[in-house]
């Protein structure tokens, strides 16, 4: 449904005091992405295909570069610099001059308000239509100890005006209708913003004073008051992060994704989960990361920016950093898979492996205690338990490339840049400087020299029991 008629002016240019932070708040990272994110989708999500942003230009150019560059489908998303930030109404007067001059409705979101549904962007709309309003704005009842802005009403129950927590009296402090900072408004009523004035507590321009000013004001009062959390402070940022987690995680769990003890598991906003995955506790799934029907990803394992496909099992503590598994892929315990790993079909990686710029293939294993990095191996390989490419000479990284069906034995080093030839093998404990031809056994270790009865040459020297004295231990009677 597209709302051409509707321009949205979302408030960003606020300068953040009380995150103290160098990051303006509306760049700080909610479940993996920007807070100012979350209000533009759901303007989005609403058909509003016009959108203006009103930021500080201190950080015009980062906001800029993070919004701009993004496809946007057919919204236009404008900049306009607050050159102070004066209030939130100066931040609407300068937007203003932007809004097109066929816009019949302008919203007004803040961008330090992330949970916001496009159902309630919709729903506000409609009110306000239905109403036939001059301003609406989306009001709930918090506890009296919220600072939000107090909605005063008359004996009859009209609104007559907003009033911020600050220059509230004690009565209004105990006002529990507070206002959201979502509006709508019909355009030729906004010039009447040049009066408001300043005289209050923080010498602003209060956008919420315009609402005293205007004929009919009407509000919106919606029971999910989580959707009207801003943020100003940490803790604020922190309970968005919950509200909004709750709100991605039973997404998912209804698309049918299994997630077990869900509060403890972290997903970011953009991750894509099949149906019958499932995830165990304490899981954190972070960025772009997308997991194919049916695979599992057990405890404590953090994932980013990779790709799953499906019935790949992650087992417990893994860490997977942009890599691509294919399908029934097993990783873990307690692997390390860091950028640039491509697991071909059904191979495995088991613990205290950890692989880098690796392509490993069909059915190719590496089950223990491993170091792969800049390799390519071919299907049926086995890593044995050891193995170590030594791929970095203290100047450039070099490749080792180990053909279909090799194996490796355990302990071996492969000095890059080296080939271990198709089918071949490589004797246990070898360091391998030099290609190993395809069918070759390839054995690189100091000769085993065997000298008969030495052993009881150097207890006697060393003063310790000969052999015929030793006590055969309770523990080791294989070794008899
Ligand atoms: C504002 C409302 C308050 C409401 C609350 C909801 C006013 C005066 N008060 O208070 O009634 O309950 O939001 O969250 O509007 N901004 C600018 N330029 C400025 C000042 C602010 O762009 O000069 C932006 C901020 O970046 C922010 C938004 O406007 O995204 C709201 O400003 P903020 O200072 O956070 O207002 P609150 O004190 O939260
Ligand atoms: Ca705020």
């Amino acid at each position: 449904m597209s709302q051409r008629n509707v321009t949205a002016i979302v408030l960003a240019a606020g300068l953040s005091t009380r995150m103290k932070s160098k990051t303006p708040k509306v760049l700080h990272s909610l479940c993996g992405q920007p807070v100012l994110f979350y209000p533009i989708k759901a303007l989005k999500d609403a058909g509003i295909t016009q959108i203006i942003v009103v930021v500080h230009p201190l950080y015009k150019r980062e906001v800029g570069r993070f919004f701009g560059l993004r496809p946007q489908n057919d919204t236009t998303i404008t900049f306009v610099e607050q050159k102070k930030p004066l209030g939130t109404a100066d931040a609407v007067k300068t937007a203003l001059k932007k809004i097109p001059t066929h816009t019949k409705k302008v919203l007004i979101l803040c961008g330090d308000a992330p949970l916001i549904s496009s159902s309630t962007v919709k729903h506000l709309l409609q009110f306000h239509d239905h109403n036939k309003a001059d301003i609406s704005f989306v009001s709930a009842e918090f506890n009296s100890e919220s600072e939000l802005g107090r909605v005063v009403r008359s004996a009859e129950g009209k609104v007559e005006r907003i009033v911020e927590f600050r220059d509230a009296s004690v009565d209004q402090k105990n006002l529990t209708e507070v206002n959201s900072g979502f509006y709508c408004v019909e355009p030729a009523l906004l010039k009447k913003i040049s009066g408001v004035k300043n005289a209050n507590h923080k010498k602003e321009f209060y956008f919420t004073d315009l609402v005293s000013l205007i004929q009919k004001a009407c509000a919106l009062k919606i029971k999910n008051c989580e959707e009207i959390i801003g943020i100003n402070t940490r803790i604020d940022l922190e309970n968005a992060r919950k509200a909004l987690q709750k709100k991605i995680n039973q997404r998912h769990m209804l698309a049918g994704v299994t997630l077990i003890d869900a509060e403890s598991i972290l997903i970011d906003q953009q991750v894509h989960l099949d149906s019958d995955v499932t995830i165990y506790p304490g899981t954190y799934l972070k960025g772009t990361v997308s997991i194919g029907n049916s695979s599992i990803v057990e405890s404590h394992c953090f994932i980013s920016n990779s790709k799953l496909a499906q019935n790949c099992h992650i087992k417990q503590g893994s860490i997977i950093e942009e890599s691509l598994l294919e399908e029934g892929a097993c990783v873990g315990p307690l692997a390390h898979l860091r950028p640039g790993t491509h697991l071909k079909q059904k191979a495995k990686i088991g613990n205290f492996v950890e692989l880098k710029k690796t392509v490993l293939g069909k059915n190719s294993k590496a089950n223990h205690l491993a170091y792969l990095g800049d390799a390519l191996i071919g299907n049926d390989v086995n890593i044995g338990c050891g193995v170590i490419t030594c791929n970095y000479d203290g100047f450039a990284k070099h490749k080792t490339i180990i053909e279909d069906g090799a194996f490796v034995g355990s302990d071996c080093q492969l000095v890059a840049p080296v080939r271990i030839g198709k089918g071949s093998y490589v004797g246990s404990g070898s360091t391998v400087t030099k290609n190993v031809p395809a069918g070759s056994l390839a054995i690189a270790r100091g000769k085993q020299v065997n000298l008969e009865g030495y052993a009881k040459k150097i207890r006697n020297k060393m003063g310790k029991k000969t052999e015929e004295n030793i006590e055969p231990s309770k523990d080791c009677h294989g070794l008899q």
